[in-house]
């Protein structure tokens, strides 16, 4: 894949990766094969993220505060932050190629995007066309989703910082309706006023309050989680229980580059 993003190798608890300009290495729980590339290579990385240090950066000096980089079409602005994430997860790629495909095909859909971190899943919709409402309970996630907007060129998204479950009340209440929503719920976050979200506990009312959101005429339900044990199946029993009539495709998402494909995370999607 000719892209912005690569992953160049994984292994030992770790991944190598080219995010643009720069290449950095950082923990990787699940890679417990052997690294392909010899150790030197790993030392040439920009930077690296190490969590047997106490989650520390090594090199950060070399980084910009802020650089930017394109994969599947969609401009990210970038940057190391204290927990080692840098505004992306790439293996959300094939996601957001399919939904500008799926909504490329449903012109004018309006899309419901929770949990939405910085923005791939909104800005992909809102590149194919679709009017799209974002929400993520951190102000800072919110404002880098808008600077990702601004750089795409896109300016008509509706931006919330709420709480999920608050605010999906709310627009029940008000009678609004979606087309399409995309969520990747954490295994555990907080709400913007301190609301405590546990997936086990949380994620049968958000699929309650989600699924009354939905329009007569839905396009699909996009899930994706990186909870352990949140397997493709453990996905797909809840959503057929939820959607029977539906039609389910699930799969692991992927980092990918040259080498082995590195699991990362599962999707499911429920298509109408
Ligand atoms: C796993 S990330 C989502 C990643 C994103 N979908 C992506 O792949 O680019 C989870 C996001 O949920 C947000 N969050 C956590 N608890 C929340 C809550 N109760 N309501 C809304 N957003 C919440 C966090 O701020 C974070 O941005």
């Amino acid at each position: 894949m000719n892209d912005g993003y690569e992953l160049l190798d994984s292994g030992g608890g770790r991944k190598l990766e080219r995010f643009g300009r720069f290449v950095l290495a950082r923990p990787c729980s699940q890679a417990m094969w052997k690294p392909s590339l010899p150790e030197s290579e790993w030392n040439r990385a920009d930077a690296s993220f190490d969590r047997e240090d106490g989650n520390r950066w090594h090199g950060r000096g070399n980084l910009p505060k802020e650089w930017t980089m394109e994969t599947a079409g969609i401009k990210f602005s970038l940057g190391g932050t204290d927990f080692g994430h840098l505004g992306i997860f790439p293996e959300q790629r094939a996601q957001w190629k399919w939904i500008m495909e799926a909504l490329r095909a449903s012109p004018g859909a309006k899309v419901l995007n929770l949990f939405a971190y910085s923005g791939g899943s909104t800005l992909a919709a809102a590149l194919a066309g679709a009017e799209v409402c974002h929400l993520d309970a951190s102000k800072g996630m919110v404002e880098w989703a808008r600077r990702n907007a601004a750089l795409n060129g896109l300016d008509s998204i509706r931006w919330i910082v709420d709480d999920a479950h608050k605010f999906m009340r709310r627009e029940i209440r008000r009678g609004r309706r979606y087309d399409a929503i995309v969520l990747d719920p954490p295994t555990f976050g907080r709400g913007a006023s301190g609301e405590m979200y546990k997936i086990e506990r949380s994620l049968q009312e958000t699929l309650d309050l989600a699924s009354s959101l939905l329009s007569e005429r839905p396009v699909f339900v996009l899930f994706s989680s990186h909870t352990p044990g949140l397997t493709c199946k453990v996905a797909e029993n809840i959503l057929r229980q939820r959607f029977p009539a539906a039609r389910l495709e699930s799969g692991e998402m992927l980092l990918e580059g040259r080498g082995t494909p590195c699991p990362s995370g599962i999707f499911c999607r429920v298509v109408f």
